[in-house]
């Protein structure tokens, strides 16, 4: 090896331990996680838990998933000192990609379908990201491999190398901190613990983490319709595609993700979209909290959960998450407007949820 070589090799490896660093100090120096209580009827004696991963500094529980992604790529070389990152998403993961691309040094593109809104194109341009407008929406993941091909970039593709980035054996994880939080809290792990599936990532991890301890907790994952999870959990044919997209924002997929376990996974929920927004409203309603459609999602899921318990007369405590907050989702599922024009409605399903909240019937719409 040459001098030269040599000086560039070390050049090299100490630009990503600076940026190493910088991500690890960025874990070290984030706020705790709140974990949150909704009370239910305490004569029931089951409990329901959300923990707060719209607290992270980008607002999502992509936040944690987004940091390990560019660890692992900056200690494999992938992102170098200029390497621009690029990212096929609008939604939460690129905001997360933008924040730790501008906090690491290298440029950020987010390949976009060409109706993103003014509003997702902002919070991720607020982090110095850019977004590369592309149609078919379906096409953008092809788009970006070839962008990354052209600028020497690296594509971090996050549905794919979501099953390798969380370390499910240990603490971190979102699934792995939220039974924690409930441990502390309630003395046991929960009963049962809800989450959504988007890359599959956090019921991955969260299912195999459930199994390694040895925990008695059921994992549920709530899917929206359209999406390939619940019809492939349910035939156990991972080749399932709906070719449809989802209409909740951050969950569902037409096609089962590299991330998803279904082994792991005790209960895969069907969730009408009307039944997420009303479940979206009401809780955000009843608590003040800032909430999105797939906390929706999670906290219908939850309720039927909690019917289930009182059926069988189990106690015990459920764990869910607040996935991000409200903020993204004003001028689409809090707006009366947009649901009608989506053909949704929400009423009938907050009328199972608020009889349900007073006197214990489970009654759905037909
Ligand atoms: C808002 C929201 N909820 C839930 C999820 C699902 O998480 P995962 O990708 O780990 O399956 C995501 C993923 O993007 C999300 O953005």
């Amino acid at each position: 090896m040459s001098d030269l070589d040599d000086r560039t090799q070390a050049g090299a490896r100490r630009w990503a331990r600076q940026a190493l660093t910088r991500l690890r100090s960025e874990a070290a120096a984030e706020q705790p996680v709140p974990l949150r209580r909704y009370p239910l009827p305490e004569r029931w004696r089951v409990s329901l838990f959300f923990r707060d991963e719209s607290r992270r500094p980008t607002g999502s529980l992509k936040h944690h998933l987004v940091r390990r992604l560019m660890e692992d790529a900056v200690a494999r070389g992938d992102i170098r000192q200029g390497t621009t990152v690029i990212e096929a998403t609008a939604g939460n993961t690129a905001i997360a990609t933008a924040y730790f691309a501008q906090m690491i040094g290298v440029p950020f593109i987010a390949v976009v379908p060409g109706k993103t809104s003014p509003a997702k194109r902002e919070r991720i341009e607020r982090y110095g990201g850019r977004c590369h407008t592309f149609d078919p929406p379906a096409a953008i993941y092809e788009e970006a491999a070839r962008l990354a091909a052209e600028l020497d970039g690296h594509y971090l593709d996050h549905l794919v190398c979501a099953v390798h980035a969380e370390d499910w054996r240990g603490p971190d994880s979102v699934g792995a901190a939220m039974l924690a939080q409930v441990m502390a809290q309630e003395g046991c792990p929960p009963a049962w613990a809800v989450v959504g599936a988007g890359t599959g990532s956090t019921s991955a991890a969260l299912g195999r983490h459930i199994r390694y301890h040895g925990y008695p907790t059921n994992l549920v994952v709530v899917d929206p319709e359209n999406s390939a999870y619940w019809p492939s959990w349910v035939t156990d044919y991972t080749g399932y595609g709906t070719g449809m997209p989802s209409r909740i924002e951050g969950i569902g997929r037409p096609r089962v993700e590299p991330a998803f376990l279904p082994s792991v996974i005790d209960l895969a929920m069907p969730v009408p979209d009307a039944a997420s927004i009303a479940a979206m409203r009401y809780l955000s309603m009843a608590t003040g909290w800032s909430i999105g459609p797939s906390t929706g999602s999670n906290f219908w899921g939850a309720l039927r959960i909690a019917h289930r318990m009182r059926e069988d007369s189990e106690i015990g405590s459920i764990a869910t998450l607040i996935c991000d907050g409200a903020d993204a989702y004003r001028g689409t599922y809090y707006d009366d407007n947009w649901i009608r024009a989506k053909h949704l409605d929400p009423g009938p399903y907050t009328e199972t949820i608020d009889r349900f909240l007073t006197d214990g019937q489970w009654t759905e719409p037909s």
